[in-house]
């Protein structure tokens, strides 16, 4: 075998001393030297390595076919002609058999024209270093995993305010896309003044220490310009001293408000129909002691009124005497009706029908002179299982206080339809009035709450349909009301159609 090693300067040995394998190839690829670490790394002779090519079987990490040594990619070749240092990475295995990462940097030595005279090939074991970093980048997206699938909004932004992350939780809370980020800034997430007021607060140690800002209570401004109540948290985060980036976390708060609203309207009618049902118990008693007195003042004043000559001067005060007794008694009547605890009589019957028949039992025509009557009813007949005697009346109220609310004049418009989804049934009743006053709103459904003039109105209309519509299964609401007109919705479980039902015509 032919020796090279007298072609290399002096120099050259003191590659032996180089702590990492080392090889000196020719241009032509031919190794000419080896260090001691490179053979006793692979545990191979110097006479098994020098003279070979390094596309040769020469040592385990050459002979992988993982190294990129066609005629394109040959790191020697680059730097040959290049005469530029050029390093690959390469996957390989140790003696062993174990994987293991090499780095080969491949260093040209130029002679005194400027060719390329020998090319320094030296192999780093860099498995510690590609391990980390493999551990690195998996630390990482188990990061974005979990930042991802959070249920709270995640964002952070630069010291500029420019947006760095989005999670989709924040994507769909904000709508904006993480890619619509060049051109956001993090001011354009809420109203005018609260990004300032948020680092302000982070930026104060005494709210929840340096950098940190605890539960705080804000709105945020979504894409569409509306705000939202969330909640949130952040936080700087510090490169040394210098704040490098932002990160917040947010928590949409509307369900929970509208939960809390729930509740508090559901407690609100609890206590109104505690309330209703207290002064209906007082009202039944009074009622049940007046009833007899009543029915005795009518009794003798008849016997009286009949009994006197028609143009006796008394005889006109006893009429008034007899209507009030008689007015008396239908108000006596009303309470009782109110508070009865009585099962309401069911039967199924259309409710366009019911509605129908309700308008025609309003026998005074003065009421219909100049009111537009619409109405809106669902092309479907809707089934409903109710007392519809009661519910007439209840119309009938609702009707009448319509009238009332336009003065004879306006447009009534009588609404029927359903919610297919939820089996219920819903009447309302609009009317061009005056509307009720806010500071009322709290009170119509009070028994004897009237603003009509004294003897117009008792006051029990709304407080018996309150009642009535509880009983059946139904309710009774407010659904808008102002200076343009009142709109009352009652609502009742739908009754499926049935066999009885299905081919009656629509009446
Ligand atoms: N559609 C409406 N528009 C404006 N105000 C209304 C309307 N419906 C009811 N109100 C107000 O609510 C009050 C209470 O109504 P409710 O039907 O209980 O009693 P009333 O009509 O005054 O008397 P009653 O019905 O016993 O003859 C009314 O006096 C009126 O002030
Ligand atoms: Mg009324």
């Amino acid at each position: 075998m032919e020796l090279f090693i007298h072609e290399l300067d002096w120099r050259v040995r003191i590659f032996d001393a180089l702590s990492y394998p080392t090889l000196i190839l020719r241009p032509d690829r031919t190794i000419i030297a080896v260090n001691k670490v490179f053979l006793s790394k692979y545990n191979v002779t110097e006479e098994e390595v020098v003279g070979k090519t390094c596309h040769d079987d020469v040592l385990p990490t050459h002979s992988s076919p993982k190294i990129p040594c066609t005629t394109d990619f040959c790191p020697h070749l680059t730097a040959k002609e290049s005469a530029k240092t050029r390093s690959i990475q390469v996957q390989t295995k140790d003696k062993d058999g174990n994987p293991c990462w090499e780095e080969r940097v491949f260093s040209p030595i130029i002679d005194e024209n400027g060719n390329v005279k020998y090319i320094i090939e030296s192999i780093r074991d860099i498995s510690r270093v590609k391990n980390l970093e493999k551990k690195y980048s998996e630390m990482r997206e188990l990061i974005d995993k979990v930042v991802q699938s959070s249920v709270s909004g995640i964002m952070a932004a630069d010291r500029s305010g420019n947006i760095i992350l989005m999670n989709e939780a924040a994507e769909k809370l904000f709508g904006y896309s993480i890619l619509d980020a060049n051109e956001v800034n993090i001011e354009n997430f809420y109203p005018a003044g609260v990004a300032r007021e948020i680092m302000r607060k982070l930026r104060d140690e005494s709210l929840g220490g340096k950098g940190k800002l605890p539960i705080t209570n804000v709105n945020i401004l979504t894409h569409n310009k509306e705000e939202v109540p969330v909640e949130m948290t952040a936080a700087i985060i510090y490169e040394g001293e210098r704040e490098a980036a932002t990160a917040a976390i947010f928590n949409d708060l509307r369900e929970k408000y509208a939960v809390a609203k729930k509740l508090e309207e559901a407690e609100e009618q609890l206590a109104h129909s505690e309330k209703l049902a207290s002064i209906g118990r007082l009202a039944a008693g009074v009622a049940h002691e007046i009833n007899n007195p009543l029915t005795s003042i009518l009794l003798y004043g008849n016997m009286m009124y009949e009994a006197l000559e028609a143009d006796h001067p008394l005889s006109e005060n006893l009429r008034f005497i007899l209507e009030d007794a008689q007015r008396c008694t239908e108000i006596v009547k009303n309470l009782l009706a109110y508070s009865r605890q009585a099962a309401p009589s069911r039967a199924v019957f259309y409710l366009n029908n019911m509605v129908n028949e309700s308008l025609a039992l309003i026998r005074d025509q003065k009421f219909f002179m100049n009111v537009n009557v619409v109405k809106n009813f669902d092309d479907h007949q809707i089934l409903v299982n109710a007392d519809k005697n009661q519910l007439c009346q209840v119309l009938i109220n609702l009707l009448i206080n319509a009238f009332d609310a336009m003065e004879h004049k306006g447009t009534l418009t009588l609404t029927t339809y359903r919610d297919l989804e939820n089996h219920r049934a819903f009447i309302e009743v609009s009317d061009t009035g005056c509307g009720i006053p806010e500071q009322n709103l709290s009170k119509i459904f009070d028994p004897f709450f009237t603003t009509k003039e004294l003897g117009k109105g008792t006051g029990l209309g709304l407080s018996m349909a309150y009642g009535i519509m509880k009983e059946n299964q139904g309710s009774i609401s407010i659904k808008s009301t102002g200076p343009e007109g009142t709109t009352i919705l009652l609502e009742l479980p739908e009754e499926p159609v049935t066999d009885e039902f299905a081919f009656v015509s629509i009446g």
